[in-house]
Formats: structure tokens, sequence, C-alpha cells
């Protein structure tokens, strides 16, 4: 460790994973800790967030001392403490929000508070120690489908954004409605590589005059509508194929849109992220269109894709080197929206 080195503690509460992780410099993971409540949520088909807000209070204790111990450190040596205080659910949010506070606090260090979703842009600084701003990112996660242009370090514009789903939320209500259960997303990638996503023809949702806009709910409900007929008409349905035709449908307009933005602003440069980035199809379909348009593509590995704290550190590194500092009234903003401090 050299002497001007930043080591962060970072703290990531916002949905249904409890996560800490020490961050140096915003690029290297000295420790990253996840406790998921998936199995808890499973049962009930869905995140619950008064539950979750339970499970993040028992956790945030061990979790945080786990980082701290994996990162070989003691508490006083980190120069900040990090913690997303949104996008997200209320109650979860505030768990983190309190316990870094009371952290920063006592060590008498700076609180640095994280938006989530530049969170996500984030993890590609960890596994890509190449990629700088400018570049263009598609923003796909449960709750999020953003095309933007990254113009420096926490710096967006927004080119594109989903004028209903999210394209997780599609992915999650689609396979609920096949009976694959929560969370959707990897269940729908699993299954689809059985099918052939030629099978049947599902829309791709254009949003008129704006290009870089998504709508997912026509092709939810086209989803549900050929369920509704096959089963009014005793026709059987192949569920791997309904998967993967329904998955080729949202990435088929992700990939098209990313391209379009990289090619009509004149960028080099794509990046993925949020936990659909770590979709199969959407990977191998944005590497290979880049590929052939001479665009460099960078993703997170499906672990940094998801929520993980490791992201909120190295989005917080370049806050701190900003002086963007939060004060100890840093509160949770449920809708914290991207770019907002
Ligand atoms: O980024 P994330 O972990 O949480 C939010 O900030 O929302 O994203 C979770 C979303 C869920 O909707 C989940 O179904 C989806 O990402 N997801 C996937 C895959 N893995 C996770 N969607 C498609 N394919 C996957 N392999
Ligand atoms: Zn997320």
């Amino acid at each position: 460790m050299k002497e001007q080195d930043i080591r962060i503690l970072a703290i990531e509460s916002s949905c249904d994973e409890t996560a800490a992780a020490v961050v140096q410099n915003g690029r290297t993971v000295l420790s990253s800790v996840i406790a998921s409540q998936i199995a808890t949520h499973t049962l009930y088909g869905g995140v619950v967030p008064e539950i979750a807000s339970r499970k993040h209070t028992e956790k945030i204790n061990q979790v945080v001392s786990e980082a701290l111990k994996e990162a070989g450190m003691q508490a006083e040596e980190v120069d900040g403490v990090a913690v997303t205080y949104g996008p997200g659910l209320v109650g979860p949010l505030l768990i983190g929000v309190s316990f870094a506070k009371a952290v920063a606090w006592a060590l008498d260090k700076p609180l640095i508070g994280v938006n989530h979703i530049e969170g996500h842009v984030a993890a590609n600084y960890i596994e890509h120690k190449d990629l700088e701003p400018p570049f263009v990112c598609l923003i796909v996660s449960g709750g999020h489908t953003h095309l933007v242009v990254v113009e420096d370090y926490g710096q967006f514009r927004v080119l594109g954004r989903t004028r209903d789903d999210a394209a997780g939320e599609a992915f999650d209500k689609v396979a609920r409605s096949i009976g694959l259960g929560y969370p959707g997303g990897p269940k729908i990638d699993a299954e689809a590589k059985r099918g052939n996503p030629d099978a049947i023809c599902f829309p791709r949702g254009k949003v008129q005059d704006s290009p870089y806009d998504f709508s997912f709910s026509g092709l939810k409900s086209a989803v549900l509508n050929y369920q509704n007929h096959a089963k009014m008409t005793g026709e059987d349905i192949n569920p791997s194929d309904l998967a993967a035709s329904f998955q080729k449908a949202v990435v088929d307009v992700l990939v098209e849109h990313s391209i379009a933005a990289v090619r009509n602003l004149g960028m080099k440069q794509l990046a993925a992220a949020g936990g659909v980035a770590s979709n199969s199809a959407l990977r191998t379909a944005l590497s290979q269109r880049c590929a052939a348009e001479g665009i460099q593509f960078y993703r997170p590995s499906p672990i940094l894709c998801t929520d993980n704290a490791a992201m909120i550190g190295a989005a917080a590194y370049y806050a701190y080197r900003g002086g963007a500092a939060s004060g100890l009234d840093l509160n949770a903003v449920p809708g914290l929206k991207l770019g907002e401090r």
C-alpha cells in the first residue's frame, strides 16, 4: 500500500442483499461480502420490504466486520465510509444509511452517499482497469433501464430510459407467468438455452420519436396473450421456446439501441451494467455486434453485475476524489434519479 492509497469501506442494502466491501483507489477490491436474502424472498415470489429490512438489521454488523477482516484492516484505517442512499426500498436503504453514518461519525471519516445506479456503472471500473469515460453505458437492472453517456466519472447524460417496465422486471414477470419462480432473470436465461429463440415472433418494443427509449409492457402482454390463447385452444406450450423467444425480443432491442447510440455519437466504447447485464444471450449479442462494429465492449463478471458493495466503493472513490462528501444528515432517497446528488 502506498501512502496516497485511498481505501473506502462501502455498504449496500438497497434491496435484498446486505453487502459490504473495501475498495482501494476505486479499482481494486480488497474484500467483498454479500449476504443474499433470495432464499427467504423466494418463498413469497418476490422481495417483501419489511422482511428485507429485518434481515438487513440482523446481518449488517457481521457483513461489515467480515469485509474489514477479509481486507486485513482495522476500521480506523479506512479513509471514508460509502453507502447507497437511493434508489431502492426505503426501509432497507435506511438500515445501511444509519449504519454508515454511525461508523463514519465514530471514526471521524468522511461519509459518501452513493447513487445505486451509478454504482452499477462503476462495477465496470473494477474489472476493466483501462476503461475511462467517455463511454456509452446500457444500465439494465430489476428496477432500471437506462441508456446513458458517461461523460466523466459521476457525470451522466441520459439518452433513453424505459417508459414502463424495467428489463429485469419484464424477465421476472414473464418467468412468474411460465412458472419458473423468483428471481426470474437467471431462470429464463437457463431455460432459454434449451429453446429456439425464433420459435415465436414477439414484438420489439419501440417508442415513437424516441429512438433510445424502451418499452417492455407490450412484450409482456404479448407473452401473456400467447399463453392464454394456447390455454383456450388446448395447444401445448414449450416453455423453453417461450423463454428463448421472449429473451431474444428483449435482447434485440437492448442491443439495437445501444449500438445505434454508440454509432450516432461517434463513440468507441460501450459498457453494460446491472443485474440483467449478466444475461448470457445479451452478453453474447453485445460482444458480437461490438466486435463487428469495431466498438470496444465492457461488462462486469456476473457477480459484479448483481447488487454488491464493491461497485459502491468504486463509485464512491471518484466522488471522494471530487470532494463530494455527504453530511451526517444524509437520508435515504428511494426515488433518487441518475446523476442526482
Ligand atoms: O441489479 P440487480 O441485482 O438489482 C437491481 O438493482 O434491480 O438486478 C436484479 C435483476 C432482476 O430482475 C433479475 O431477474 C435480473 O436482474 N437478472 C437477470 C439475470 N440475472 C439477474 N436477468 C436476465 N438474465 C440473467 N441472467
Ligand atoms: Zn442493483
